[in-house]
């Protein structure tokens, strides 16, 4: 990193990111049923020392103190998510209204604190009876989403501006239907291709139905987290290994939703798996309406090559090395930790990833503003006797990415915004408690929010509107 100080453009949202089921709580509460991360988390053995989120760190009763604390921070957005079964118990039929009051009154709070309401419609949480019903491999599940998208955009459309549909549908997909690592926790990799499919439609469906309900200037976008993939040699095999792994993990979207049509080479190399006769005619126009902007979430790179002879492949995905594999019809490649630093997920440290997504994004979609919707790392924070917690590196981390994205936006990309994952330490998916992305420490206890130094250094690149030399 040279010394000069990286200026952001005037207009660059800078933003801190959660989702529901990761910080809400209050999860019998006002007639929430439960969603699948519900019974997935209360499944024994699915997530680390059997946390769930029925606490979490009670945001749902805390909500002004935390849009407070986001004030504080100088932060001018606020991605968060909204919880279907909070809103739509069940998944079906009419509003619950105190659920979409809980919306309207955050939204109306951060926009009282000058904070920009970012909302994403599904961030995981499915409605248990979708699940029962089939999940996602379910083709009517994409509509009962267009539903439930149409139910907030009319509730919320006054209030906010920036709406994304889904999160990170890859590990909707694929974590939670093939490695069976994420809620519903199921191994059947022809059910994740299935979904990969229903949740690109719902995706399309969700886009014309807050088209419908949104005024103009509403804008619409989606937060994939494309993989990085890195060949661990120049070989033909290995380079043949990573294209296979970037269709499967980006292409698989990005194909039909900004082409209008699944990259051939992905239905060659799942062919033996399914014939994909579950996309109907009509579904790929659907798919590719326009939007606005894409949303990327990076946290680090993945390096992968081939596997000859019967050698069993390194499974080093960074996600969860559960049994099964999340990558269908993969099963000769091998996935390498790549070398450098990590943090406390193993996830190594690698800001170059960033500006390489970022470029690559500005090659394929070169009309479409690009925001970084997740970035951010867990370590191993620990207050001090006073209560103080110090993060040194998750300054450098976030340092190295925010700098990544500086190069980006140098070299051409249209970076319009950079989302901190998280505000506050959580729930983090099947690792539990035990993963700490906040900027802000939560003491679990007695749910005592702390700033770290990161919140601290944030707020200080916030105010500047660019990133100083790293002196920590
Ligand atoms: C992303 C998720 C987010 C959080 C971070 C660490 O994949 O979208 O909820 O778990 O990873």
């Amino acid at each position: 990193m040279s010394d000069t100080t990286a200026t952001f453009p005037e207009d660059f949202l800078w933003g801190t990111a959660t989702a529901a089921y990761q910080i809400e709580g209050a999860a019998r509460e006002h007639g929430r049923t439960p969603s699948i991360w519900d019974t997935f988390s209360h499944t024994p053995g699915k997530t680390a020392g059997g946390d769930t989120g029925d606490v979490a760190v009670d945001h749902y009763h805390r909500r002004t103190e935390d849009v407070r604390l986001m004030a504080g921070l100088g932060v001018g957005a606020y991605r968060f998510s909204v919880s279907w079964p909070r809103v739509q118990p069940t998944g079906r039929g009419p509003a619950v209204q105190r659920g979409l009051d809980f919306y309207r009154g955050l939204a109306d709070e951060l926009l009282e604190a000058g904070i920009k309401p970012v909302l994403t419609l599904y961030h995981w949480d499915l409605p248990q009876e979708l699940e029962t019903a089939g999940g996602w491999p379910e083709r009517d599940t994409a509509h009962r989403f267009a539903d439930y998208a149409r139910l907030v955009g009319d509730a919320l459309g006054d209030r906010v501006e920036l709406w994304t549909t889904l999160n990170e549908p890859w590990c909707s997909a694929f974590l939670g239907y093939a490695a069976g690592v994420h809620a519903p926790g199921r191994t059947d990799p022809v059910a994740a291709l299935r979904a990969a499919h229903h949740l690109n439609l719902a995706h399309g469906l969700a886009v014309d139905a807050l088209r419908t309900a949104l005024p103009a200037r509403a804008e619409v976008s989606i937060s994939l987290n494309p993989a990085v993939v890195r060949p661990r040699t120049d070989s033909e095999a290995d380079r043949d290994a990573a294209r296979q792994v970037d269709a499967l993990a980006t292409r698989i979207f990005t194909g039909p939703m900004l082409d209008g049509a699944y990259p051939p080479d992905l239905l060659d190399d799942t062919a033996r798996l399914t014939d994909w006769s579950f996309v109907r005619d009509g579904d790929l126009p659907l798919i590719s309406r326009p939007l606005d902007s894409i949303g990327l979430n990076y946290y680090t790179p993945t390096v992968v090559s081939a596997v000859s002879g019967d050698a069993v492949p390194e499974r080093a995905d960074g996600h969860g090395g559960g049994a099964r594999s999340p990558w269908p019809a993969a099963d000769r490649i091998a996935f390498h930790q790549p070398p450098g630093e990590r943090t406390a997920m193993g996830w190594t440290v690698d800001p170059t990833g960033l500006t390489e997504l970022l470029l690559r994004f500005t090659a394929d979609a070169p009309d479409l503003p690009l925001y970084i919707t997740e970035n951010g790392a867990a370590y191993d924070d620990k207050p001090e006797p006073d209560g103080s917690v110090h993060d040194p590196d998750r300054i450098a981390y976030l340092h190295g990415h925010i700098g990544a994205v500086h190069r980006a936006i140098a070299e051409g990309a249209d970076v319009r915004g950079y989302f901190l994952w998280s505000l506050l330490d959580n729930f983090e998916w099947a690792y539990g408690y035990g993963k700490r992305f906040g900027a802000v420490h939560v003491d679990y206890t007695t749910q005592r929010r702390t700033p770290k130094s990161s919140a601290r250094w944030y707020a200080d690149v916030i105010r500047a509107g660019a990133l100083p030399p790293l002196d920590i």
